[in-house]
């Protein structure tokens, strides 16, 4: 290609270096009277051609090799089995909820897809679980080369529906994962009075709480309510913030099944043999249950008989509480509402439990 151009260029050249050559030829004695014109000189001699271009690199043909790297890849098949294991195929518990433009976003394949490539999401007619798509560029491209496992978010700050931004770094993988598992309120979408304990805050839904992507804040150590108690929540640099959802759930092999697995833990927890380190989980496991039948008394909570609980308030019977009562609901909503968080920031989860046992009257667990 710059051979060619310098070709083009060198052509003027030569016509000047001609043209200098005539002239001077003409250019001799004091002026006289014109003379007739001169017969045409001579033809110069023609320039040397350029030195030839180098090649460019071949094209990829799209032929069956461009596409076989990824269409005849075991990890292509694993991979897909593997995602066919999890939630994200599916999505069994909310799909139903990925048509509509607010929660579709992190409910379907196409609201995510249009909400990370354009920024923009409406209500649709029908959608699809997660497929290799919804987080990977694949054929974006048009060129064949660029074809790759390139994750479409990319970049280092993900925007908070609850305000601001986090991240695990520029390009971290993780950043895909919080695109939807963020949490959807903050605890001043009850409360929005600066204190305290003379509040009374009145809940009427069932389903109060920041919503099940909790995990993305909490992990960062923020999202509890400090407003009241003395436990200090804030516990500087968060470890498990440090590894980040990718290391934790899909590992060196970056399974897709999204289950973390005790090997991906032994980086930091060496020798470890299952999740349960120094018995910690399993205190976490009694604290909040213990948490759960004081709310259980208070009328917030009932028992739903699968082991679980759900809350009681409804727009005709809402749930009263006390400003400190209600710090302490939310805190334990942020805690159920991470389907992990017994795991996601251990120290950040100590503080938070003490500071609902504080505000609730009860005894705090220790640690050690
Ligand atoms: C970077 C890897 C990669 C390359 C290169 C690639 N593909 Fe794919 N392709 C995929 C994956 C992953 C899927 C989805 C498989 C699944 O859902 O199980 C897919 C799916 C498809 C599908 C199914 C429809 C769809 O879009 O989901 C077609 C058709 C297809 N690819 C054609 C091609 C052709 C033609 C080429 C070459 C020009 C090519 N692919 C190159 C990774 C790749
Ligand atoms: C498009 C939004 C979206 C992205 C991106 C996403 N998730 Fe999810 N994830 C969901 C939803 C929604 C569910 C629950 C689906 C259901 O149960 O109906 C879920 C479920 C899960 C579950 C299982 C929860 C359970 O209760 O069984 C895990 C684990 C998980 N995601 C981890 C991750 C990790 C790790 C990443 C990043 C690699 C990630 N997710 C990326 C939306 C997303
Ligand atoms: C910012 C992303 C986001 C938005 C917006 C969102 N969700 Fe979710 N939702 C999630 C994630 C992530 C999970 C799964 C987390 C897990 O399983 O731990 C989830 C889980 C759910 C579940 C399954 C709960 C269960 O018990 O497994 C339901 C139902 C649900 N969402 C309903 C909704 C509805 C209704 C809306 C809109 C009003 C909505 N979501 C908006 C991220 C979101
Ligand atoms: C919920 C999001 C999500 C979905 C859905 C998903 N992936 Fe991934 N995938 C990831 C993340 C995150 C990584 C890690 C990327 C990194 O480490 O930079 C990854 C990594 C990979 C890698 C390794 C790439 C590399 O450069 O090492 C392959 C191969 C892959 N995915 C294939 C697939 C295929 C095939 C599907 C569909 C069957 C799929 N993925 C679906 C999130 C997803
Ligand atoms: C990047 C290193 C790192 C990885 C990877 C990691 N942890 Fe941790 N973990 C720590 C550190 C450091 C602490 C100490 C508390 C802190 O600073 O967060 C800790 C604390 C804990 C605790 C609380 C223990 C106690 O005595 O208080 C549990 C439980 C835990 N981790 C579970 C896990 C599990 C399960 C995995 C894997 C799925 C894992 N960790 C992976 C670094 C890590
Ligand atoms: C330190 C390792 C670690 C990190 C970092 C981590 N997780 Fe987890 N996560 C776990 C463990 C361990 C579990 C419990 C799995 C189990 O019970 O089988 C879990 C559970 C979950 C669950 C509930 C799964 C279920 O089956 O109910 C979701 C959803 C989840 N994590 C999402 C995330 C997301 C999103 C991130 C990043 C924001 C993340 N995790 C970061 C270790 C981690």
């Amino acid at each position: 290609m710059s051979s060619r151009k310098n070709l083009i260029k060198l052509q003027p050249v030569y016509l000047i270096l001609i043209a200098l050559l005539l002239v001077a030829n003409g250019c001799e004695g004091p002026k006289g009277p014109a003379g007739p014109a001169g017969e045409q000189g001579i033809e110069g001699v023609d320039g040397e051609d350029g030195v030839d271009g180098e090649d460019g690199a071949d094209g990829l043909d799209i032929t069956e090799a461009a596409c076989l790297t990824c269409h005849n890849d075991d990890a292509l098949l694993e991979k897909r089995f593997q995602l066919n294991q999890h939630v994200h195929s599916t999505m069994p518990n909310s799909l139903s909820r990925g048509t509509s433009a607010t929660c579709g976003r992190c409910h379907s394949h196409e609201s995510f897809v249009s909400y990370v490539t354009t920024g923009e999401f409406t209500a649709l007619e029908s959608v699809i679980g997660l497929t290799c798509k919804s987080c990977h560029t694949l054929h974006n491209s048009s060129e064949v080369d660029s074809f790759s496992f390139g994750l479409r978010v990319t970049g280092g700050d993900v925007e908070y529906l609850t305000g601001g931004t986090e991240t695990f770094g520029v390009d971290a993988p993780s950043n895909t994962c919080v695109t939807c598992h963020q949490p959807r309120r903050d605890y001043t979408y009850y409360d929005d009075t600066p204190a305290v304990a003379t509040d009374s805050v009145s809940l009427t839904s069932s389903h109060a709480g920041p919503h099940y992507g909790i995990t993305g804040s909490l992990i960062f150590g923020k999202g509890a309510d400090d407003r009241n108690g003395t436990v200090a929540l804030d516990q500087g640099e968060m470890a498990h913030a440090s590894s980040g959802c990718v290391s934790c759930h899909m590992g060196e092999g970056r399974n897709h099944t999204f289950e973390p697995d005790v090997d991906n833990c032994q980086t930091c927890h060496s020798g470890a043999s299952n999740f349960d380190m120094n018995g910690i989980p399993t205190k976490i496991n009694d604290a909040v249950h213990a948490i759960e039948l004081e709310f259980v008394t208070l009328g917030a909570l009932e028992d739903d008989g699968e082991g679980g609980f759900d809350q009681t308030a409804s727009s005709s019977a809402p749930t009263v509480l006390s400003g400190v009562q209600y710090s302490a609901f939310w805190n334990y909503l942020v805690l159920h509402s991470d389907h992990g968080s017994t795991y996601h920031n251990p120290p950040y989860v100590k503080a938070i439990i003490n500071n609902v046992e504080e505000n609730l009257g009860m005894t705090l667990t220790t640690w050690d």
